[in-house]
């Protein structure tokens, strides 16, 4: 199964960049840049990485990206995880970043995008492998600040596949956000949101209501209400579920208690990703390998979560014909 596992050509549709971070390159990246990083080990940063909730885990992601400062630093990060990915089997992944995060701290977006850019083409052009772009706007901050920094990203509207919605949801409804999204839909671009993680099903409903998303990010709780259910089965709206994410952030107690199994019993469109894996353990094999031990899942289930990322991926035509032939053969 592990075998199969690695060789499925596995599509993350949830993932953002800045979490992928792990500690060496961290280190590293403090060095050349002269920043201070309250670790002195590795081994001391993996240590800190136990959290209680969400909250406590934004600390250390927002801590972390400090370090990010040049263009090739951001160069370096996607490139660090896109080549980590392809080894375990990955051939698309959708990445989400966080401007604001990096505006805030004097980084402008320029030097984000110039470096993430050039990441992405360099995996298209070298390691067979596909990547989406997902601006991501941090809900926690006001939604003028969102819609000034959608503004100034003008130059890169056409280079995005769409925009996103994370960091903390409790108290930050998908409603505070509808000037945001609304003005990303007049541009044509493509929205999505986390939404039902932390937050209550019902910011999944207003979610594709109010921001009229295509994508739900985690969606878990959306069991706490059998309309949303009934809505998400009906409209075959794609839920990018995180298991281990959801294990790290206490969502879940244990694994086996995941509501995974529940949500495909239901015919929800689910997916599998790994969110920030340098933070919770592990990237898209070790998330697969897990929810095989856990669940006991054959290879049928394994097919049908990728081919519904495949489906959902922003890909082109012709690249989706190519991964679904690949998934036939895999
Ligand atoms: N949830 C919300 N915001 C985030 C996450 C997440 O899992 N990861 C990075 N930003
Ligand atoms: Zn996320």
């Amino acid at each position: 199964m592990h075998e199969f596992l690695r060789n499925l050509p596995k599509v993350e549709l949830h993932l953002h960049i800045e979490g992928s971070l792990e500690p060496e390159l961290m280190f590293a990246l403090a060095q050349r840049n002269g920043i201070e990083l309250p670790y002195t080990t590795v081994r001391e940063a993996k240590d800190a990485y136990h959290f209680n909730d969400l909250q406590g885990f934004l600390n250390l992601y927002f801590q972390g990206m400090s370090v990010l400062r040049n263009e090739e630093d951001f160069y370096d990060l996607a490139m660090d995880y896109f080549k980590r990915a392809r080894e375990e089997g990955v051939v698309h992944i959708d990445m989400h970043f966080d401007p604001q995060a990096h505006l805030q701290r004097g980084v402008p977006l320029e030097v984000v995008m110039a470096g993430l850019l050039k990441a992405k083409q360099e995996a298209e052009d070298k390691l067979d492998l596909s990547i989406g772009m997902i601006m991501a706007f941090l809900r926690d901050r006001p939604a003028e600040e969102a819609l000034h920094v959608l503004e100034q990203a003008a130059p890169y509207w056409k280079m995005l596949d769409a925009i996103g919605l994370d960091s903390a949801e409790h108290n930050n409804p998908p409603l505070k956000f509808v000037e945001v999204f609304k003005r990303a839909k007049q541009l044509g671009l493509v929205r999505v949101a986390h939404a039902g993680e932390e937050g209550p099903a019902e910011y999944i409903k207003e979610a594709l209501d109010v921001l009229d998303v295509q994508r739900i990010d985690h969606g878990v709780r959306c069991l706490e209400s059998d309309e949303v259910v009934e809505r998400l089965r009906r409209e075959q709206v794609v839920l990018t579920v995180c298991p281990l994410s959801n294990v790290s952030l206490k969502v879940v107690e244990d694994l086996r208690d995941h509501p995974l199994p529940k949500l495909l019993a239901e015919g929800l469109k689910v997916t599998i990703s790994s969110d920030d894996p340098a933070y919770f353990g592990g990237g898209m094999l070790t998330n697969h390998i897990a929810c095989a031990d856990a669940f006991g899942w054959d290879e049928a289930v394994f097919r049908q979560l990728t081919r519904n990322a495949i489906e959902e991926a922003f890909v082109t035509p012709q690249r989706r014909q190519e991964l679904m032939a690949r998934l036939a053969t895999a």
